[in-house]
């Protein structure tokens, strides 16, 4: 592919999306032949923080990919110690390459690849695609969602905790223990190992909020960008706004969820 002097958004974001496509079917050939051979499995910050040789190979060839297309590009993922960046000025593309590497090991199922295009610290295109459904989530800032290019429709406002299923884990409730009475009074507590896919349960309306403490950057950078294009408010637990460059707490859900959620669980 030659070279292509990208004049504005709209352009880069076409040229992304004609990227992605070769991209991610070679990411997914090469996720199922692995799943065929042992794996090389090593573990970073404790015994369950895993990655393997398929997290780094994806990012690898995601790489490639952004070199062969967009060189002057920035990444900012998860698995090369060189993809760090100290601002999100320019472009900067932010990549889980397995999001849910534990049950990539585990169950070879409920894992996505997450990557997102910031420009100047505007998400402005998001994908999650869970490779074992096949399921290609696009969200693109101003023009909605899609999934498996249908689009999504927005999300409900009249829907509150009452009629939603949570999705939290352990250390969101710990952090706020009145989460304990929501999850009480909702319709019950899920929770499926990959905050990318919990995001599009919210963002689909499957279930009414994710709370999360702990996330890093890349578990959230395109997920943000889709569900808030369906309507879903996305935030620290705090009420706070996402710092991209920064690990820390996050809850996406539908608005009213979120209104019941900060008015009534989430005050110390
Ligand atoms: C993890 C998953 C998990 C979340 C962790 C993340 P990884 O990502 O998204 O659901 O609870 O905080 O680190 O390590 O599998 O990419
Ligand atoms: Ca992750
Ligand atoms: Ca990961």
């Amino acid at each position: 592919m030659k070279e292509r002097d990208h004049v504005n958004k709209q352009e880069i974001v076409e040229e992304a999306k004609e990227m992605m496509k070769v991209f991610l079917m070679e990411a997914k050939q090469y996720i199922e032949a692995s799943f065929e051979k042992e794996l090389w499995i090593e573990t970073k910050s404790s015994r369950n923080d895993l990655v393997t040789e398929v997290d780094q190979y994806i990012e690898a060839l995601f790489t490639r990919y952004l070199k062969q297309y967009f060189p002057s590009h920035r990444i900012f993922g998860e698995e090369n110690a060189e993809h760090k960046v100290e601002s999100l000025e320019g472009a900067v593309w932010i990549i889980d390459p397995i999001d849910g590497t534990l049950n990539f090991v585990e169950q070879k199922r409920d894992f996505a690849i997450s990557i997102a295009l910031y420009m100047d610290g505007i998400g402005e295109y998001g994908i999650v695609y869970d490779v074992e459904k096949d399921d290609l989530y696009v969200g693109e800032k101003g023009k909605g969602a899609t999934l498996n290019g249908r689009e999504i429709r927005k999300v409900s406002d009249r829907r509150g905790v009452a009629d939603s299923l949570l999705i939290a884990n352990l250390s969101a409730v710990n952090l706020y223990p009145k989460l304990k009475e929501a999850i009480r009074v909702s319709r019950g507590l899920r929770l499926y190992g990959a905050a990318s896919l919990e995001f599009m349960a919210v963002a689909t309306e499957r279930a009414g909020a994710y709370l999360a403490a702990n996330l890093a950057p890349w578990d959230v950078a395109a997920s943000k960008i889709i569900a808030e294009e369906l309507g879903c408010i996305v935030s620290r637990l705090s009420g706070e706004e996402i710092d991209m460059l920064e690990k820390g707490t996050s809850v996406v859900a539908l608005p009213k969820v979120y209104q019941e959620l900060q008015n009534l669980y989430l005050k110390k």
